[in-house]
């Protein structure tokens, strides 16, 4: 339980979607930052697509806002400026590269973690950007410094 009476494990609820700001102001920035209920998330405009998700790093809270966007084995990751994990923009998996050590002259392979940073869902409406917080009940890595204590925001209710 957290101090503020809300389990630390997400449950399965549902969230209503919250305005975050201009579809033409993103698509200048390409990324904008909010605070929907309570959880503070990073919108990115990339190629023509929006993506959402914690914007906390899973590893130890770096600021994904601030990272760049390149891709690795064809998927487009943020880059944490902290220490450089990579996340994929459209499924929050962290990607490594893994050699054989029984083949080492092979070349080294993008492998997945997994889904590490909880994605949250972009909807465009009349040019409003809308993000709906992710309500799979699954344990997200990134959900350690989105809730409880490492939350930065505190609810103000
Ligand atoms: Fe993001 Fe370490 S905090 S890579």
């Amino acid at each position: 339980m957290n101090l503020d009476g809300s389990a630390q494990d997400p449950e399965k609820r549902e969230y209503s979607s919250v305005c975050v700001g201009r579809e033409d102001d993103i698509k200048k920035s390409e990324r904008m930052t909010a605070v929907v209920h309570d959880r503070e998330v990073v919108i990115f405009y990339h190629k023509g697509e929006y993506h959402a998700m914690d914007i906390r790093c899973y590893h130890s809270g770096g600021p994904l806002h601030l990272g760049d966007i390149e891709d690795f084995d064809g998927r487009p990751c943020i880059v944490c400026p902290w220490h450089k994990y990579k996340i994929t923009l459209a499924t929050g998996e962290g990607l490594y590269q893994s050699i054989n050590p029984k083949d080492p002259s092979a070349k080294p392979k993008w492998c997945s973690k997994g889904v590490k940073q909880r994605i949250h869902t972009v909807t465009v409406d009349n040019g409003n950007i809308y993000v709906t917080l992710s309500s799979e009940p699954f344990k997200c890595a990134s959900d350690f410094y989105a809730t409880g204590d490492f939350k930065v925001i505190k609810s103000s209710s």
